[in-house]
């Protein structure tokens, strides 16, 4: 059974949003599909399609971060133990591609800021600038909100005072009434005729999120995970997912509880702060899981057989 899913992120997604995202996954769907063969292929190719797409929240189109820079994370993880990934890459919107050289290439599991662009240099990655105008225009204009909204700077709705940078509430406020911010880290899950899984994952991360943060997305069992026996790409609220290492646990409980990948996916989630994380899931024998506790995740899969392609917005 050969099969394979991908994500362009979880949120509350709007229709018209939403239509572009789905186009865009029928397309990384058929990029990785020429690749399924071989299940880490498969799942480079697809995610490679969306940072090359600029539509999604990754690669060329990564959101930008406080000081105005993109900042990319990325992970590759196969079922055979292999691991590579890469933490607030600057030198080339290619981070799927860089974590799969880390992968290859080091000694390493995950390398971050100064180091990986100097890796990616020694790679023969070309430098690129990231992020496209429209990104750049939000920027600016986020930028000016959350200046305005430094009124009730450093403390929670409540009024107690918060510990968190002064900018950290405005934020909220400002991702409250622009959902889209949150979304569209994408993911892919890949099962080869082998038996071999592999997922991987790529985000720009949060707009606004300070300089040097790390994000889910490039650490193994939060944002992105495989073993023998099941593949996850996860989306969301990266500071929610590592907290509950929400791919391991979800691929413990698969394995001790014999629930089901789908069953247990949501239970997981269930445990977790409403509207924050969503997930894309394949396990060995080609059953595959959508889950999520946000208002809408898009996610496609594609496998053998008649009705091969299926997108959603759940
Ligand atoms: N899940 C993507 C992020 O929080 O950066």
């Amino acid at each position: 059974m050969r099969r394979l899913i991908v994500h362009g992120g979880a949120g509350r997604i709007t229709p018209e949003h939403g239509e572009e995202a789905l186009r865009g996954l029928r397309s990384a769907l058929d990029a990785g599909w020429g690749e399924i063969d071989d299940a880490t292929e498969a799942a480079v190719a697809a995610v490679r399609w969306m940072e090359d797409s600029g539509k999604f929240n990754c690669g060329r189109g990564a959101v930008l971060n406080l000081r105005g820079r993109a900042e990319l994370d990325a992970a590759l993880v196969t079922g055979r133990g292999e691991a590579g990934a890469v933490s607030n890459l600057t030198w080339t919107p290619r981070a799927i591609a860089v974590a799969r050289k880390v992968m290859e290439e080091t000694p390493h599991v995950l390398l971050c800021g100064r180091g990986v662009d100097r890796f990616a240099k020694a790679m023969g990655f070309p430098k690129e600038r990231i992020g496209t105008s429209a990104r750049r225009k939000l920027y600016l204009e986020l930028r000016r909100d959350l200046e305005k909204g430094k009124g009730d700077r450093g403390r929670w709705s409540d009024g107690r005072p918060s510990r968190h940078p002064a900018w950290w509430t405005p934020l909220r406020k400002l991702v409250r009434e622009h959902p889209e911010l949150l979304h569209g880290t994408v993911g892919a899950v890949a099962l080869d005729a082998k038996g071999r899984l592999a997922a991987a994952t790529s985000t720009g991360g949060i707009f606004l999120k300070m300089e040097g943060r790390v994000s889910d997305s490039s650490l193994v069992g939060c944002g992105t995970y495989a073993g023998t026996d099941l593949g996850i790409s996860a989306t969301g609220i990266g500071e929610v997912i590592i907290r509950h290492m929400l791919t391991r646990s979800i691929a413990e409980r698969y394995r001790l509880r014999h629930e089901g990948v789908q069953a247990a996916a949501e239970r997981t989630i269930a445990q977790m702060p409403d509207d924050s994380v969503g997930i894309v899931a394949l396990d060995r024998k080609g059953r595959f899981a959508v889950a999520r506790n946000t208002s809408n995740i898009a996610w496609g899969s594609r496998s053998e057989g008649t009705s091969s392609v299926r997108c959603g917005l759940e």
